[in-house]
């Protein structure tokens, strides 16, 4: 039985009053404990023809396991991409449940594996399937576009898919097309590019824990500690801090301002898995993570996504050799939900995006 914390996290559902959901965060192995299993894991992913597609958010072992064994860690556009491209029979998905069941719509012929099934996301709690069909019904003159951090029935409503890196010209696209848009479950990120791009846009009014907790006017105070700090920003976060970023973009976008500007301190505003990677990369600069509710505040203000630390090495190792957690999306709805996926994949060869990972770059 693997040692376990249940946190308590309280989301935002529009239309509800707040809902809550509970996470399961293994805790770290012993330090002889955490080498056997690292080298189980390598076995068993070559044994089970298998490779492991990790995101920036999870624990740094899971991130460097993914990239040694030719896997890859990278934004939630890559990790769709590289799955559906890469010749193994399964894909191991350390992640959330959106992140597997893309995996699974995009590659229904394959054993698609998590460490936990229950990694939820707030902004995929915060849209079930059935009230998201009454919202589109009651505007069927608008294009509907989804975060990737929604559930397979919720994309199946969709007419587009995007993530973080690709919203912005996937809307820019559409208005130039004079489609008004019907947007969820994001509000924030759904603001900031209704702002960019002047677009039409009704938006759903979801939101995501951790980035919700991002607070401006700390974020000015620390702003005047490092003055010449450069503030990396994940849209995700409330507009008072995007307003305050020089640099705004999904996961991977930020890690390469990070590796590209000559700042050598930046402030971030996104899960502080993040900075695993940014340090790896830029062994030179300081990174600083942007303030949240501060003291005793909760755990979804401690800028670390309560859902990702579920993906430990302990459930990783174990689902490998039994096979447990395999993620299983309705027959019924993959041809319809594959869509919005597939448009966007397409559109992104177009405008030569994804960039496949900056690790393995
Ligand atoms: P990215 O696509 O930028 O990695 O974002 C995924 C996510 O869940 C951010 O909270
Ligand atoms: Fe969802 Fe936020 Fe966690 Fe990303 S960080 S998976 S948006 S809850």
């Amino acid at each position: 039985m693997n040692r376990t914390d249940i946190i308590n996290i309280s989301y935002d559902h529009p239309g509800h009053a707040t809902s809550s959901a509970w996470a399961r965060v293994p805790l770290a192995p012993a330090p002889e404990e955490r080498l056997e299993l690292i080298a189980r894991i390598r076995r068993m992913l070559t044994l089970q023809d298998a490779v492991l597609v990790a995101h920036y958010y999870v624990h740094p072992d899971l991130q460097d396991l993914a990239e040694e064994t030719g896997g890859i860690v990278s934004d939630s556009l890559d990790m769709a991409n590289f799955g559906h491209l890469h010749k193994a029979t399964t894909i191991v998905v350390a992640g959330v449940r959106f992140m597997g069941e893309t995996a699974k719509i995009l590659n229904p012929e394959k054993r698609v594996l998590m460490p936990d099934l229950a990694a939820e996301c707030s902004l995929d709690l915060g849209c079930p399937a059935d009230e998201f069909g009454a919202f589109c019904d009651a505007h069927p003159d608008r294009t509907v576009v989804v975060y990737a951090n929604t559930s397979a029935a919720v994309k199946a409503r969709a007419d587009w898919m995007v993530t973080s890196s690709i919203a912005m010209p996937v809307v820019r696209h559409l208005a130039a097309q004079g489609k008004k848009i019907l947007w969820a479950p994001d509000r924030h990120l759904g603001n900031y590019v209704q702002e960019q791009t002047g677009a039409d846009m009704l938006l759903w009014q979801g939101a995501c824990v951790v980035h919700d907790e991002y607070k401006a006017r700390e974020l000015v105070e620390l702003k005047v500690q490092h003055p010449g700090a450069l503030v990396l920003v994940h849209p995700e976060s409330p507009r008072a801090v995007i307003k305050l970023a020089d640099v705004v973009g999904s996961t991977t976008q930020l890690i390469r301002a990070a590796q590209n500007a000559d700042a050598r301190v930046f402030i971030v505003a996104t899960d502080s898995g993040i900075l695993h990677k940014m340090r790896t990369l830029c062994p030179d600069k300081l990174f600083f993570e942007a303030p949240t509710a501060g003291a005793g505040a909760n755990c979804t203000s401690c800028s670390h996504c309560p859902w990702m630390a579920m993906n430990g090495l302990q459930n990783l190792a174990q689902v490998l050799e039994t096979g447990a957690n395999e993620i299983h999306v309705d027959p019924a709805i993959i041809p319809r939900a594959v869509l919005p996926i597939r448009r966007m994949l397409d559109f992104a060869k177009t405008i030569n995006l994804p960039a496949r990972g900056i690790g393995n770059v």
